[in-house]
C-alpha cells in the first residue's frame, strides 16, 4: 500500500492543485490531501469549507484507482505524514522560482521523518503560474480566473466576496 500526503492551505483549490492530484495518483495507492489548519493566516475558506469543496470536487476526478481521502491538520507536515502512515510528501513545482522554498522543505522535512521522501512533480505549463495567492488577488479586484479554478470554486468565492460586501 503506497500512501502519499499532498499537503497544502488550499485557500481555495487551483486546476494546478488538481493537475498535480491527477499526476500522481498513478504512481500511488492513496493520496491524503492535507489541508493545512494555520492560525496565523486569515484565509478566504475556514478549513472546514476547503475540505468540503476539495470532497466535492474529487468526485469527479479520474483517479487512475487511486483512493483519494481528505483530512485537516495543525503542526508539522512532516509528523502529519507519519501518522497518516505515508511513505511520499507530494509537493508541485510550478517554475523555479518554487525550487529553493521547496527544497528547503524537503529537506528539513527529511531531517525529521527521514523516512519520507519528497516526491516533486512539474505542474502543466497552463498552470505553472497559478496559486491560490494570485488567483484570490485577481478575483477580488474583478478578474476572471475561469479555467484556472474550479467552477464551483468560484461560485464560492463569488459568494464570499458578495457577503464581504453586506458587512
Ligand atoms: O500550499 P502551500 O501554502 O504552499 O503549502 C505549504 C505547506 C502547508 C506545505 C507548508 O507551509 C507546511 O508544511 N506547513 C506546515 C508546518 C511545517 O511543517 N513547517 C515546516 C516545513 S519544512
Amino acid at each position: 500500500m503506497r500512501r502519499a500526503l499532498f499537503p497544502g492551505s488550499f485557500d481555495p483549490l487551483t486546476n494546478g492543485h488538481l493537475d498535480i492530484i491527477r499526476r500522481s495518483a498513478p504512481l500511488f495507492d492513496e493520496i491524503v490531501i492535507a489541508v493545512l489548519n494555520n492560525p496565523e493566516k486569515q484565509p478566504m475558506f475556514s478549513v472546514e469549507e476547503r475540505c468540503g469543496m476539495i470532497e466535492e470536487i474529487l468526485g469527479s476526478v479520474d483517479t487512475k484507482g487511486c483512493r483519494l481521502t481528505v483530512d485537516s491538520f495543525s503542526g508539522l507536515t512532516a509528523d502529519f505524514a507519519r501518522e497518516k502512515g505515508a511513505a511520499a510528501i507530494v509537493r508541485g513545482i510550478r517554475a523555479i522560482g518554487d525550487y529553493e522554498y521547496e527544497l528547503r522543505m524537503s529537506l528539513m522535512n527529511r531531517r525529521l521523518q527521514p523516512e519520507i521522501e519528497t516526491v516533486f512533480l512539474t505542474a502543466a505549463e497552463d498552470y505553472s503560474f497559478v496559486s491560490s495567492t494570485l488567483m484570490k488577488q485577481v478575483f477580488e479586484l474583478g478578474g476572471r480566473v475561469d479555467g484556472l479554478v474550479p467552477e464551483q470554486i468560484i461560485l464560492k468565492m463569488q459568494a464570499k466576496l458578495d457577503g464581504n460586501k453586506g458587512e
